[in-house]
């Protein structure tokens, strides 16, 4: 087992909606890192630019959502070096270090997995051992829980990337390995490099929501399920799409409303009906429908958060289970989202 949170491990969901007192936990992919059925996303902790911190939310509401994932059963947080150019990673160590030495807090060490971005500059053997060590740093950490290859981008080839997280893993820098953004063909290929090495893939994270099916349709989905290993989705609530707040005439704020404006929001009127009706049933929130979808079809959603309430209420997702024909319902009115 590790030194995490780790109290209870099923591979089924729990079957009441009650607040759980201890996280429900399982395997990433074929490894023994444990982790919750969502992740707290933190793109947002620390993105100025595109999703205004320090202007609409601050450190504090960071805070309230820290506590709110672990406080509801998330044992896991998912960060990158460059979200925030590495105020993310200090952020949730700050926050780790803040709580754990609260005697009467509940909360203890969460498992951070955090990403490689592979720069152009970056075409050196060794820059990966280094940004390992400067993450550790800004993490306040002997290990890092989940590497995960940001993208398979060139000017090297990622085969190359896998090998040197292979020689990090191998050393005992990371505990377990992931890749992001990788193909069907790429995420076999780095499985097949790390398995002659003897270190197990854990995991792939893609993009992938009711609003973007691609990895359904691109054979990506089924390769990871055929080797054991686990899709995480980033994503997940299309950047708050599937939140049901945002309407064309009440657009999202700032980079999102040029990316996302127009055709999605125009569309979106019919599904928004279909999952609030859902979610009615259920006495959840839109977003837990969406959140609830992607547990269903066996993923690991990682939402962003930026406040208490956005926190506790994506954690509300792993307390109750779409039914087949609600898995059914949805699926038939988002098929057109599996070739775009
Ligand atoms: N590997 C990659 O290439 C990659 C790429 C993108 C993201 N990621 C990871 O995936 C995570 C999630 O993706 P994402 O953050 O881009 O998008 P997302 O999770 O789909 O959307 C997050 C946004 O939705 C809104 N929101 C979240 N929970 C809500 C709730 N319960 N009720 C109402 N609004 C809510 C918030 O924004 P507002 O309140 O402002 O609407 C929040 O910032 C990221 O944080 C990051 O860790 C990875």
């Amino acid at each position: 087992m590790n030194e995490h949170i780790l109290i209870k491990v099923t591979t089924e969901y729990p079957k009441e909606k009650t607040k759980p007192q201890r996280p429900f936990l399982v395997p990433l992919g074929k490894t023994n890192l444990h982790v919750s059925r969502i992740g707290t996303g933190t793109w947002q902790w620390g993105g100025a630019f595109y999703w205004g911190y320090g202007r609409t939310y601050t450190d504090k509401d960071l805070a309230g959502a820290y506590n709110a994932s672990i406080e509801n059963g998330i044992n896991w947080f998912d960060t990158a070096e460059i979200y925030g150019r590495g105020k993310s990673e200090k952020l949730i160590s700050w926050l780790t270090k803040k709580y754990s030495s609260d005697d009467n807090s509940s909360i203890k060490k969460p498992v951070v997995a955090t990403k490689f971005f592979p720069y152009p500059w970056r075409w050196k053997r060794g820059t990966m051992r280094q940004a390992v060590k400067a993450s550790l740093i800004r993490l306040n950490s002997e290990k890092i829980d989940l590497y995960q290859i940001h993208f398979p981008f060139p000017p090297r080839s990622y085969s190359v990337w896998v090998e040197e997280i292979a020689d990090i893993a191998k050393d005992g820098l990371i505990g377990s390995v992931g890749v992001s953004n990788f193909s069907s063909e790429q995420t076999k290929r780095a499985y097949d490099i790390l398995e002659t090495r003897g270190v197990i893939l854990a995991s792939n994270q893609v993009g992938y929501s009711l609003l973007n099916r691609k990895v359904e349709s691109d054979g990506l989905i089924q390769t990871c399920k055929e080797i054991g290993v686990s899709v995480i989705s980033y994503g997940p609530l299309a950047e708050g799409l599937l939140t049901g707040k945002y309407r064309i005439e009440n657009p999202p704020p700032l980079m999102r409303k040029l990316r996302w404006a127009g055709k999605r929001l125009k569309l979106l009127p019919p599904l928004l009906s279909l999952m609030s009706d859902i979610a009615s049933a259920h006495g959840a929130s839109q977003s837990q429908v969406a959140l609830n979808w992607l547990i269903k079809k066996k993923t690991f959603p990682i939402p962003g958060a930026k406040s208490a309430t956005q926190a506790s209420d994506n954690a509300d997702a792993m307390k109750w289970a779409l039914s087949d024909d609600e898995m059914e319902a949805l699926d038939l009115e988002t098929e057109k989202y599996l070739h775009q």
